[in-house]
Protein backbone atom coordinates (compact mmCIF):
# COMPACT_ATOMS: atom_id res chain seq x y z
CA UNK A 1 0.00 0.00 0.00
CA UNK A 2 1.40 3.42 -0.49
CA UNK A 3 2.84 4.86 2.29
CA UNK A 4 0.60 8.11 1.97
CA UNK A 5 -2.34 6.30 2.09
CA UNK A 6 -1.20 3.99 5.26
CA UNK A 7 -0.72 6.86 7.09
CA UNK A 8 -3.77 8.60 6.32
CA UNK A 9 -5.75 5.46 6.76
CA UNK A 10 -4.09 5.41 9.96
CA UNK A 11 -4.96 8.89 11.36
CA UNK A 12 -8.77 8.61 10.19
CA UNK A 13 -8.85 4.93 11.55
CA UNK A 14 -8.22 6.82 14.98
CA UNK A 15 -10.74 9.70 14.38
CA UNK A 16 -8.51 12.56 13.00
CA UNK A 17 -7.76 14.32 9.77
CA UNK A 18 -3.98 14.05 9.23
CA UNK A 19 -3.18 17.26 6.68
CA UNK A 20 -0.72 16.77 3.74
CA UNK A 21 2.42 18.90 4.78
CA UNK A 22 2.07 16.73 8.41
CA UNK A 23 1.93 13.27 6.19
CA UNK A 24 5.16 14.22 4.76
CA UNK A 25 6.78 15.15 7.81
CA UNK A 26 5.96 11.59 9.39
CA UNK A 27 7.66 10.11 5.69
CA UNK A 28 10.44 12.43 6.32
CA UNK A 29 10.86 11.41 9.87
CA UNK A 30 10.43 7.88 9.83
CA UNK A 31 7.23 6.48 7.83
CA UNK A 32 4.26 4.75 8.85
CA UNK A 33 6.00 3.21 12.04
CA UNK A 34 6.52 6.59 13.66
CA UNK A 35 2.33 6.72 13.56
CA UNK A 36 2.39 4.56 16.97
CA UNK A 37 4.87 6.20 19.01
CA UNK A 38 2.85 9.74 18.14
CA UNK A 39 -0.42 8.23 18.67
CA UNK A 40 0.62 6.69 21.97
CA UNK A 41 2.10 10.16 23.16
CA UNK A 42 -0.91 12.08 22.19
CA UNK A 43 -3.12 13.29 25.47
CA UNK A 44 -6.01 14.37 23.62
CA UNK A 45 -6.41 13.31 20.06
CA UNK A 46 -7.15 16.58 17.67
CA UNK A 47 -9.38 16.72 15.09
CA UNK A 48 -7.39 17.89 12.46
CA UNK A 49 -3.36 16.81 12.96
CA UNK A 50 -0.67 19.50 11.48
CA UNK A 51 2.82 19.40 10.91
CA UNK A 52 3.02 21.59 13.84
CA UNK A 53 0.91 19.09 16.26
CA UNK A 54 3.25 15.71 14.56
CA UNK A 55 6.54 17.86 15.49
CA UNK A 56 5.50 17.95 18.98
CA UNK A 57 5.17 14.47 19.07
CA UNK A 58 7.96 13.06 16.81
CA UNK A 59 10.48 10.56 18.72
CA UNK A 60 13.55 12.81 18.61
CA UNK A 61 11.52 16.02 19.76
CA UNK A 62 8.97 14.82 22.58
CA UNK A 63 11.56 14.87 25.53
CA UNK A 64 11.89 18.56 25.05
CA UNK A 65 8.34 19.17 24.81
CA UNK A 66 6.54 21.97 26.10
CA UNK A 67 4.40 21.48 28.88
CA UNK A 68 0.87 20.08 29.03
CA UNK A 69 -0.81 22.72 29.90
CA UNK A 70 0.63 24.61 26.53
CA UNK A 71 0.15 21.48 25.11
CA UNK A 72 -3.32 20.93 25.78
CA UNK A 73 -4.23 24.58 24.54
CA UNK A 74 -3.88 23.04 20.67
CA UNK A 75 -6.45 20.57 20.80
CA UNK A 76 -9.05 22.32 22.19
CA UNK A 77 -11.72 21.86 19.97
CA UNK A 78 -14.09 25.01 19.45
CA UNK A 79 -17.31 24.54 20.55
CA UNK A 80 -18.84 27.09 18.92
CA UNK A 81 -22.36 27.89 17.28
CA UNK A 82 -22.22 27.51 13.74
CA UNK A 83 -24.05 30.00 11.56
CA UNK A 84 -23.45 30.26 7.87
CA UNK A 85 -21.44 32.77 6.47
CA UNK A 86 -22.55 35.22 4.11
CA UNK A 87 -22.38 33.70 0.35
CA UNK A 88 -22.08 35.98 -2.80
CA UNK A 89 -20.92 35.71 -6.13
CA UNK A 90 -18.52 37.95 -7.55
CA UNK A 91 -17.95 37.55 -11.13
CA UNK A 92 -19.20 34.82 -13.49
CA UNK A 93 -20.46 34.79 -17.29
CA UNK A 94 -23.51 33.95 -16.53
CA UNK A 95 -25.99 36.73 -17.45
CA UNK A 96 -22.90 38.63 -18.70
CA UNK A 97 -21.67 37.34 -21.88
CA UNK A 98 -21.09 39.62 -24.45
CA UNK A 99 -20.09 36.79 -27.23
CA UNK A 100 -21.82 37.10 -30.51
CA UNK A 101 -19.54 34.33 -32.22
CA UNK A 102 -17.92 36.39 -34.41
CA UNK A 103 -13.98 35.68 -35.05
CA UNK A 104 -13.37 39.65 -34.56
CA UNK A 105 -14.60 39.87 -31.35
CA UNK A 106 -10.97 37.76 -30.46
CA UNK A 107 -9.23 40.81 -31.27
CA UNK A 108 -11.17 42.41 -28.62
CA UNK A 109 -10.84 39.90 -26.44
CA UNK A 110 -6.76 39.29 -26.79
CA UNK A 111 -7.49 43.40 -26.25
CA UNK A 112 -8.80 43.38 -23.09
CA UNK A 113 -6.61 40.21 -21.91
CA UNK A 114 -3.61 42.64 -22.50
CA UNK A 115 -5.02 45.98 -21.10
CA UNK A 116 -5.63 44.00 -17.80
CA UNK A 117 -2.37 42.21 -17.60
CA UNK A 118 -0.02 44.66 -18.65
CA UNK A 119 -1.67 47.02 -15.81
CA UNK A 120 -0.66 44.20 -13.30
CA UNK A 121 3.17 44.41 -14.57
CA UNK A 122 3.11 48.14 -14.60
CA UNK A 123 3.08 47.16 -10.99
CA UNK A 124 6.12 45.05 -11.04
CA UNK A 125 9.26 47.37 -9.69
CA UNK A 126 11.34 45.81 -12.94
CA UNK A 127 8.07 47.12 -15.40
CA UNK A 128 8.17 50.61 -13.49
CA UNK A 129 9.81 52.23 -16.72
CA UNK A 130 8.37 50.11 -19.63
CA UNK A 131 8.21 51.50 -22.84
CA UNK A 132 5.86 50.73 -25.62
CA UNK A 133 7.74 48.26 -28.33
CA UNK A 134 7.55 50.81 -30.86
CA UNK A 135 10.23 52.76 -28.22
CA UNK A 136 12.34 49.51 -27.35
CA UNK A 137 12.70 48.66 -31.22
CA UNK A 138 14.62 52.39 -31.78
CA UNK A 139 17.20 51.66 -28.32
CA UNK A 140 20.28 50.62 -28.01
CA UNK A 141 20.12 50.70 -23.98
CA UNK A 142 18.93 48.32 -21.86
CA UNK A 143 14.98 48.75 -21.74
CA UNK A 144 11.77 47.29 -20.62
CA UNK A 145 8.72 46.16 -22.15
CA UNK A 146 5.45 44.76 -22.63
CA UNK A 147 3.85 42.72 -24.84
CA UNK A 148 1.31 39.49 -25.96
CA UNK A 149 2.67 36.46 -26.98
CA UNK A 150 1.94 35.83 -30.55
CA UNK A 151 4.72 33.22 -31.10
CA UNK A 152 7.00 30.85 -29.58
CA UNK A 153 9.54 28.88 -31.73
CA UNK A 154 12.30 27.14 -30.08
CA UNK A 155 15.98 27.11 -31.36
CA UNK A 156 18.81 24.76 -29.44
CA UNK A 157 19.68 27.54 -26.77
CA UNK A 158 16.54 29.17 -26.03
CA UNK A 159 13.05 30.80 -27.79
CA UNK A 160 12.67 33.22 -30.82
CA UNK A 161 9.49 34.50 -29.47
CA UNK A 162 7.06 37.79 -31.37
CA UNK A 163 5.22 39.98 -28.70
CA UNK A 164 3.09 42.54 -29.65
CA UNK A 165 1.45 45.40 -28.16
CA UNK A 166 -1.71 47.81 -29.64
CA UNK A 167 0.66 49.50 -32.38
CA UNK A 168 4.12 47.40 -32.77
CA UNK A 169 5.44 43.90 -32.89
CA UNK A 170 9.08 42.50 -32.14
CA UNK A 171 10.89 39.21 -32.24
CA UNK A 172 13.10 38.76 -28.88
CA UNK A 173 15.13 36.41 -28.10
CA UNK A 174 15.01 34.77 -24.60
CA UNK A 175 17.66 32.21 -23.78
CA UNK A 176 17.33 28.88 -22.29
CA UNK A 177 18.93 29.28 -19.08
CA UNK A 178 16.36 32.94 -18.87
CA UNK A 179 12.95 31.22 -19.60
CA UNK A 180 11.71 28.56 -21.03
CA UNK A 181 8.14 28.48 -19.94
CA UNK A 182 6.61 30.96 -22.27
CA UNK A 183 3.31 30.16 -23.64
CA UNK A 184 1.65 31.56 -26.34
CA UNK A 185 -1.06 34.31 -26.26
CA UNK A 186 0.32 35.18 -22.23
CA UNK A 187 1.20 38.44 -21.64
CA UNK A 188 4.51 39.10 -20.27
CA UNK A 189 7.48 41.69 -19.55
CA UNK A 190 11.13 41.89 -20.69
CA UNK A 191 13.65 43.19 -19.93
CA UNK A 192 16.70 43.59 -22.30
CA UNK A 193 18.69 45.12 -25.04
CA UNK A 194 19.18 44.97 -28.70
CA UNK A 195 22.40 43.32 -30.38
CA UNK A 196 22.37 44.35 -33.87
CA UNK A 197 19.17 43.38 -35.01
CA UNK A 198 17.93 40.68 -32.01
CA UNK A 199 16.55 42.02 -29.17
CA UNK A 200 18.31 39.40 -26.48
CA UNK A 201 16.45 39.16 -23.18
CA UNK A 202 17.75 38.94 -19.39
CA UNK A 203 14.95 38.97 -17.84
CA UNK A 204 10.83 38.29 -18.38
CA UNK A 205 8.46 39.41 -15.97
CA UNK A 206 5.27 38.15 -15.03
CA UNK A 207 2.04 39.49 -13.82
CA UNK A 208 2.64 37.26 -10.53
CA UNK A 209 0.68 37.35 -7.55
CA UNK A 210 1.91 39.13 -4.27
CA UNK A 211 4.03 36.74 -2.20
CA UNK A 212 2.29 37.60 1.01
CA UNK A 213 -1.11 38.81 1.85
CA UNK A 214 -3.60 39.30 4.51
CA UNK A 215 -5.98 35.67 4.45
CA UNK A 216 -9.30 36.38 4.62
CA UNK A 217 -11.16 33.89 7.17
CA UNK A 218 -14.12 33.16 8.79
CA UNK A 219 -14.32 33.61 12.48
CA UNK A 220 -16.32 30.67 13.36
CA UNK A 221 -15.48 26.97 12.41
CA UNK A 222 -17.72 25.98 9.33
CA UNK A 223 -15.94 23.55 6.66
CA UNK A 224 -16.22 24.02 2.70
CA UNK A 225 -16.27 20.44 0.88
CA UNK A 226 -15.06 20.58 -3.12
CA UNK A 227 -15.89 17.76 -5.40
CA UNK A 228 -15.54 17.66 -8.93
CA UNK A 229 -15.69 15.75 -11.88
CA UNK A 230 -18.94 12.84 -11.12
CA UNK A 231 -19.38 12.05 -13.99
CA UNK A 232 -23.08 10.44 -13.26
CA UNK A 233 -24.30 8.54 -16.36
CA UNK A 234 -21.17 6.76 -17.14
CA UNK A 235 -20.75 3.19 -16.18
CA UNK A 236 -17.36 3.75 -14.00
CA UNK A 237 -19.39 5.87 -11.68
CA UNK A 238 -18.27 4.93 -8.15
CA UNK A 239 -22.11 3.91 -6.52
CA UNK A 240 -20.35 2.50 -3.20
CA UNK A 241 -17.69 5.29 -2.48
CA UNK A 242 -20.51 7.98 -3.14
CA UNK A 243 -23.14 5.74 -0.65
CA UNK A 244 -20.10 5.84 1.55
CA UNK A 245 -19.78 9.83 0.67
CA UNK A 246 -23.29 10.16 1.84
CA UNK A 247 -23.75 7.90 4.62
CA UNK A 248 -20.49 10.60 6.30
CA UNK A 249 -22.17 13.40 5.66
CA UNK A 250 -25.05 13.05 7.54
CA UNK A 251 -23.35 11.91 10.23
CA UNK A 252 -24.45 8.34 9.79
CA UNK A 253 -20.94 7.09 9.29
CA UNK A 254 -17.36 7.45 10.72
CA UNK A 255 -16.09 8.27 14.08
CA UNK A 256 -16.86 10.97 16.53
CA UNK A 257 -14.34 13.13 15.06
CA UNK A 258 -15.11 12.44 11.56
CA UNK A 259 -18.94 13.25 12.18
CA UNK A 260 -18.29 16.58 13.83
CA UNK A 261 -16.66 17.84 10.80
CA UNK A 262 -19.26 16.49 8.70
CA UNK A 263 -21.83 18.76 10.87
CA UNK A 264 -20.05 21.84 10.33
CA UNK A 265 -19.86 21.79 6.40
CA UNK A 266 -22.38 24.22 5.47
CA UNK A 267 -21.17 24.31 1.08
CA UNK A 268 -20.20 22.07 -1.24
CA UNK A 269 -18.22 22.57 -4.56
CA UNK A 270 -19.13 20.36 -7.40
CA UNK A 271 -16.39 21.77 -10.42
CA UNK A 272 -17.73 20.32 -13.33
CA UNK A 273 -18.13 17.12 -15.09
CA UNK A 274 -21.34 16.61 -13.21
CA UNK A 275 -22.51 13.94 -15.65
CA UNK A 276 -20.46 12.11 -18.48
CA UNK A 277 -22.58 13.87 -21.16
CA UNK A 278 -22.94 12.49 -24.56
CA UNK A 279 -20.84 12.60 -27.87
CA UNK A 280 -17.93 13.63 -25.89
CA UNK A 281 -15.36 11.74 -26.92
CA UNK A 282 -15.16 8.53 -30.11
CA UNK A 283 -16.83 5.78 -28.90
CA UNK A 284 -18.27 6.77 -25.61
CA UNK A 285 -21.75 5.23 -25.65
CA UNK A 286 -19.62 2.33 -24.77
CA UNK A 287 -18.98 3.72 -21.54
CA UNK A 288 -22.72 4.66 -20.62
CA UNK A 289 -25.11 3.18 -18.57
CA UNK A 290 -27.43 6.19 -19.29
CA UNK A 291 -27.64 7.00 -22.48
CA UNK A 292 -29.99 10.21 -22.33
CA UNK A 293 -28.26 13.33 -21.30
CA UNK A 294 -31.39 15.10 -19.49
CA UNK A 295 -32.01 11.23 -17.62
CA UNK A 296 -28.01 11.88 -16.93
CA UNK A 297 -28.94 14.88 -14.99
CA UNK A 298 -32.03 13.42 -13.60
CA UNK A 299 -30.03 10.81 -11.97
CA UNK A 300 -27.61 13.94 -10.60
CA UNK A 301 -30.44 15.27 -9.34
CA UNK A 302 -31.25 11.72 -7.01
CA UNK A 303 -27.70 11.76 -6.13
CA UNK A 304 -27.29 15.02 -4.38
CA UNK A 305 -31.05 14.31 -2.61
CA UNK A 306 -28.35 12.59 -0.01
CA UNK A 307 -26.89 15.96 0.93
CA UNK A 308 -28.90 17.35 4.02
CA UNK A 309 -31.07 20.03 2.66
CA UNK A 310 -29.31 23.05 4.80
CA UNK A 311 -25.64 22.48 2.81
CA UNK A 312 -25.82 24.57 0.00
CA UNK A 313 -24.19 22.89 -3.25
CA UNK A 314 -22.67 24.67 -6.02
CA UNK A 315 -22.77 23.17 -9.25
CA UNK A 316 -20.20 24.24 -11.95
CA UNK A 317 -20.37 22.74 -15.67
CA UNK A 318 -17.58 21.30 -17.36
CA UNK A 319 -16.40 20.19 -20.41
CA UNK A 320 -18.71 16.78 -20.46
CA UNK A 321 -21.54 19.26 -19.15
CA UNK A 322 -24.92 20.39 -21.23
CA UNK A 323 -23.22 23.68 -21.81
CA UNK A 324 -21.47 25.79 -24.68
CA UNK A 325 -17.74 24.01 -24.63
CA UNK A 326 -15.71 27.18 -25.21
CA UNK A 327 -14.51 28.82 -22.08
CA UNK A 328 -15.97 30.86 -19.99
CA UNK A 329 -19.37 28.45 -19.69
CA UNK A 330 -22.21 29.98 -18.70
CA UNK A 331 -24.54 28.08 -15.56
CA UNK A 332 -27.08 25.65 -16.79
CA UNK A 333 -29.76 26.66 -18.71
CA UNK A 334 -33.37 26.53 -17.40
CA UNK A 335 -34.40 23.19 -18.45
CA UNK A 336 -31.45 21.40 -16.18
CA UNK A 337 -31.95 23.62 -13.60
CA UNK A 338 -35.68 22.74 -13.10
CA UNK A 339 -34.10 19.19 -12.60
CA UNK A 340 -33.10 20.41 -9.32
CA UNK A 341 -35.46 23.24 -8.14
CA UNK A 342 -36.13 20.29 -5.32
CA UNK A 343 -32.56 20.99 -3.90
CA UNK A 344 -30.78 23.72 -2.01
CA UNK A 345 -28.63 24.51 -5.24
CA UNK A 346 -26.68 27.53 -6.73
CA UNK A 347 -25.59 27.19 -10.29
CA UNK A 348 -22.54 28.78 -11.31
CA UNK A 349 -20.65 29.61 -14.02
CA UNK A 350 -17.11 28.25 -14.77
CA UNK A 351 -14.75 29.30 -14.14
CA UNK A 352 -16.68 31.59 -10.79
CA UNK A 353 -15.38 33.75 -8.57
CA UNK A 354 -17.38 33.47 -5.37
CA UNK A 355 -16.99 34.34 -1.53
CA UNK A 356 -17.88 32.51 1.55
CA UNK A 357 -18.39 34.95 4.60
CA UNK A 358 -14.77 36.49 3.88
CA UNK A 359 -13.35 34.01 1.95
CA UNK A 360 -12.69 34.29 -1.50
CA UNK A 361 -13.18 31.23 -3.78
CA UNK A 362 -11.99 30.64 -7.39
CA UNK A 363 -13.55 27.73 -9.01
CA UNK A 364 -12.50 26.37 -12.81
CA UNK A 365 -13.10 23.37 -13.98
CA UNK A 366 -9.74 23.20 -15.02
CA UNK A 367 -9.89 21.96 -18.89
CA UNK A 368 -6.35 24.08 -19.69
CA UNK A 369 -4.34 22.16 -17.63
CA UNK A 370 -3.86 19.66 -20.36
CA UNK A 371 -2.65 22.75 -22.23
CA UNK A 372 -0.10 23.62 -19.61
CA UNK A 373 1.03 20.42 -19.71
CA UNK A 374 1.67 20.24 -23.32
CA UNK A 375 3.52 23.38 -23.57
CA UNK A 376 5.58 24.04 -20.44
CA UNK A 377 8.60 21.27 -20.25
CA UNK A 378 8.22 19.24 -16.95
CA UNK A 379 4.78 20.06 -16.31
CA UNK A 380 2.46 16.83 -16.08
CA UNK A 381 -1.51 16.84 -16.11
CA UNK A 382 -1.37 14.49 -12.92
CA UNK A 383 0.08 17.39 -10.98
CA UNK A 384 -2.18 19.86 -11.38
CA UNK A 385 -1.34 21.94 -8.44
CA UNK A 386 1.87 22.35 -10.10
CA UNK A 387 0.05 23.84 -13.10
CA UNK A 388 -2.40 26.24 -11.15
CA UNK A 389 1.04 27.98 -9.35
CA UNK A 390 1.93 28.77 -13.41
CA UNK A 391 -1.76 30.06 -14.10
CA UNK A 392 -1.13 32.20 -10.46
CA UNK A 393 2.19 33.74 -11.89
CA UNK A 394 0.59 34.41 -15.02
CA UNK A 395 -2.56 35.43 -13.78
CA UNK A 396 -4.61 34.05 -16.53
CA UNK A 397 -6.55 30.39 -16.42
CA UNK A 398 -6.62 29.59 -19.95
CA UNK A 399 -3.92 31.95 -22.03
CA UNK A 400 -2.99 29.38 -25.12
CA UNK A 401 -5.50 29.92 -27.97
CA UNK A 402 -6.25 27.19 -30.13
CA UNK A 403 -5.21 24.29 -28.35
CA UNK A 404 -6.92 21.27 -26.54
CA UNK A 405 -9.74 24.46 -24.88
CA UNK A 406 -11.34 26.59 -26.78
CA UNK A 407 -11.94 30.27 -25.83
CA UNK A 408 -15.34 32.32 -26.66
CA UNK A 409 -15.18 35.13 -28.13
CA UNK A 410 -16.19 37.15 -25.09
CA UNK A 411 -15.08 41.68 -25.13
CA UNK A 412 -13.85 40.86 -21.85
CA UNK A 413 -11.38 37.99 -20.78
CA UNK A 414 -13.17 36.01 -17.75
CA UNK A 415 -10.05 33.99 -17.32
CA UNK A 416 -7.69 36.61 -16.03
CA UNK A 417 -7.42 36.05 -12.25
CA UNK A 418 -8.20 39.80 -11.60
CA UNK A 419 -8.33 38.88 -7.82
CA UNK A 420 -6.32 36.64 -5.66
CA UNK A 421 -8.58 34.54 -4.40
CA UNK A 422 -7.56 32.50 -1.31
CA UNK A 423 -8.65 29.15 -2.23
CA UNK A 424 -8.07 28.22 -5.97
CA UNK A 425 -10.03 24.78 -6.96
CA UNK A 426 -9.99 22.95 -10.31
CA UNK A 427 -10.92 19.33 -10.88
CA UNK A 428 -10.72 17.77 -14.78
CA UNK A 429 -7.72 15.95 -14.47
CA UNK A 430 -9.59 13.11 -11.72
CA UNK A 431 -6.31 13.42 -9.14
CA UNK A 432 -6.40 14.64 -5.72
CA UNK A 433 -4.16 17.20 -4.92
CA UNK A 434 -3.71 20.30 -2.14
CA UNK A 435 -0.63 22.80 -1.76
CA UNK A 436 -0.33 26.19 -1.21
CA UNK A 437 1.04 28.78 -3.52
CA UNK A 438 2.40 32.32 -1.19
CA UNK A 439 -1.10 32.82 0.42
CA UNK A 440 -3.28 30.94 -1.88
CA UNK A 441 -4.64 27.05 -1.41
CA UNK A 442 -4.51 25.41 -4.52
CA UNK A 443 -7.13 22.12 -4.35
CA UNK A 444 -7.51 19.84 -7.14
CA UNK A 445 -11.12 18.03 -6.49
CA UNK A 446 -11.06 14.23 -6.71
CA UNK A 447 -13.29 12.65 -9.23
CA UNK A 448 -16.01 10.35 -8.49
CA UNK A 449 -15.34 7.75 -11.61
CA UNK A 450 -12.66 4.90 -12.12
CA UNK A 451 -10.68 4.93 -14.73
CA UNK A 452 -11.92 4.43 -18.59
CA UNK A 453 -10.41 3.05 -21.41
CA UNK A 454 -10.38 6.16 -22.61
CA UNK A 455 -8.28 8.10 -19.68
CA UNK A 456 -6.39 5.03 -20.35
CA UNK A 457 -5.69 6.36 -23.24
CA UNK A 458 -5.22 9.80 -22.25
CA UNK A 459 -3.08 9.45 -19.20
CA UNK A 460 -5.56 9.95 -16.52
CA UNK A 461 -4.05 8.80 -13.53
CA UNK A 462 -7.37 8.89 -11.15
CA UNK A 463 -6.75 9.23 -7.07
CA UNK A 464 -11.30 9.09 -7.17
CA UNK A 465 -13.28 9.09 -4.73
CA UNK A 466 -11.98 11.63 -1.86
CA UNK A 467 -13.50 14.96 -0.36
CA UNK A 468 -11.23 18.00 0.20
CA UNK A 469 -12.94 19.72 3.15
CA UNK A 470 -11.33 23.42 3.82
CA UNK A 471 -11.80 24.67 7.62
CA UNK A 472 -12.77 28.47 6.66
CA UNK A 473 -11.31 29.52 9.78
CA UNK A 474 -7.55 28.72 9.57
CA UNK A 475 -8.40 27.17 5.55
CA UNK A 476 -6.72 24.50 6.73
CA UNK A 477 -7.81 21.78 3.99
CA UNK A 478 -7.90 17.99 4.64
CA UNK A 479 -8.11 14.79 2.37
CA UNK A 480 -11.24 12.57 3.39
CA UNK A 481 -11.01 9.48 1.98
CA UNK A 482 -14.18 7.08 1.10
CA UNK A 483 -12.62 4.36 -0.69
FE1 LIG B 1 -13.84 14.82 -15.82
Amino acid sequence: MDVRKEIIDFFQKNGMLIQPDAVELIIERGGVRECYGILERMEEKPLIVSADIIRRYLTEDFAEKTTAASRKEVFVVQEEKVRRGDFKILRDVTGNSTCEGKIEDFVQLFRNRFEKLSAFLRKRQEMRNAVPIKKALRSSEEIATIGIVREVVSSSNGVVVEIEDEEESMKVFVPKNVDSMIVQDEVIGVVGKKKGDLFIVKSVVRPEIPVERRKNVSDIEEYVLFLSDLHVGSKSFLDKEWERFIEWINGRKGNERQREVSKKVKYVVVCGDDVEGVGIYPGQEEDLIIEDLYEQYEELAKKLEGIPPEIKILLQPGNHDAVRPALPQPAFEKEIRDLFSHLNITFVGNPCYFKIGETVVLAYHGQSIQDFATYIPNMNQNQPTKIMREMLKRRHMAPIYGSISSLAPEKEDFMVIDVVPDIFVTGHVHVTAVEQYRDVILLNASAWQSQTEYQRMMNFMPDPAKAIVVNLRTLMPSIISFT
